[in-house]
C-alpha cells in the first residue's frame, strides 16, 4: 500500500511486496525455521537450544507476531494439514522436534504472547510436498499476489501518499572529507557490514 500510494504500476507494487515478504522477520521465516530445526536435530536438544536463544536474546524463528498473541490460527490449519500429509507419506524427521519446540516456547514465552506463527509449520509442509527450501518464499508469494493486488486497488480508491515521518538525529555541521581520505573509513564500515 505504501508503494501503491506513489501511483506506481502494479508490477512495482508486487515487487515491493516480494521484497518485504522475503525478509526473515516476515515470510522468509519459514526457511529459517527449517535451518533452526536442522540445527536442533533432536527432541533432547530443544531445551538447551532455547536456553541459548534466550540467553543471547535472539529471535526464535516461526514464533511471535505483531497482531496474534495466541497460536496463529493459520499455524493450526497448517499443522493439521501437515499431519494429514505425514499420515499418508511418512512423518517429516523434524516434526517431533518442532512440536517439542512449540511446547518449550509456550512454557517459557507464553506469558509474553509468543506462540507459533504461520511460518512455523508451513516449512515442514512445503518440504513434504517436495518444494525446495529456496522456493518457499516464491510459493508463498504466488498465493499472496491476489491479496496484494486487492490492496493496491483499495489504496487507489482513496489515495494519499504515505509519508514516513523521520527526525534526523545524526551529527550536524559535519566537515566534507575528500573521498581518498575516506577510503579507510569506508573499508572499515564495509567490513563491519559483511561480517554482520
Ligand atoms: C514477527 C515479529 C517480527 C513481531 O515483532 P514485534 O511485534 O515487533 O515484537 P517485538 O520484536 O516488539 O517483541 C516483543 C517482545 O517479544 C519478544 N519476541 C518476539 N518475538 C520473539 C521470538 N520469535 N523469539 C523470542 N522473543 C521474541 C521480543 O524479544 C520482545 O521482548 P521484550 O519485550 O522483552 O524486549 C517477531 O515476533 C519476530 O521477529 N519473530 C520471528 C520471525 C518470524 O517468525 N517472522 C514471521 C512472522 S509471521
Amino acid at each position: 500500500m505504501v508503494t501503491a500510494s506513489t501511483l506506481t504500476d502494479p508490477y512495482g507494487v508486487v515487487a515491493s511486496a516480494v521484497g518485504t515478504l522475503a525478509g526473515p522477520l516476515h515470510g522468509g521465516a519459514n526457511e529459517e525455521v527449517i535451518t533452526m530445526l536442522e540445527e536442533i536435530g533432536t527432541v533432547e536438544n530443544v531445551e538447551s537450544y532455547l536456553d541459548r536463544c534466550l540467553q543471547q536474546k535472539s529471535k526464535i524463528m516461526g514464533f511471535g507476531h505483531r497482531v496474534y498473541k495466541v497460536k496463529d490460527p493459520r499455524a493450526i490449519i497448517l499443522q493439521n494439514l501437515s499431519e494429514q500429509l505425514f499420515e499418508k507419506f511418512g512423518k517429516d524427521e523434524y516434526y517431533d522436534v518442532a512440536v517439542a519446540m512449540e511446547k518449550a516456547v509456550a512454557d517459557r514465552l507464553g506469558s509474553k504472547g509468543i506462540y507459533p506463527n504461520v511460518d512455523f509449520y508451513s516449512g515442514l509442509l512445503y518440504r513434504k510436498l517436495g518444494i525446495p527450501t529456496d522456493l518457499f518464499t516464491p510459493v508463498f508469494a504466488i498465493a499472496r499476489t491476489a491479496g496484494w493486488l486487492a490492496h493496491w486497488k483499495e489504496q487507489l480508491g482513496e489515495n494519499r501518499i504515505f509519508r514516513p515521518t523521520q527526525i534526523y538525529t545524526g551529527g550536524r555541521g559535519q566537515p566534507y572529507i575528500p573521498i581518498e581520505k575516506r577510503q579507510s573509513l569506508a573499508d572499515e564500515s564495509l567490513l563491519e557490514l559483511v561480517s554482520g
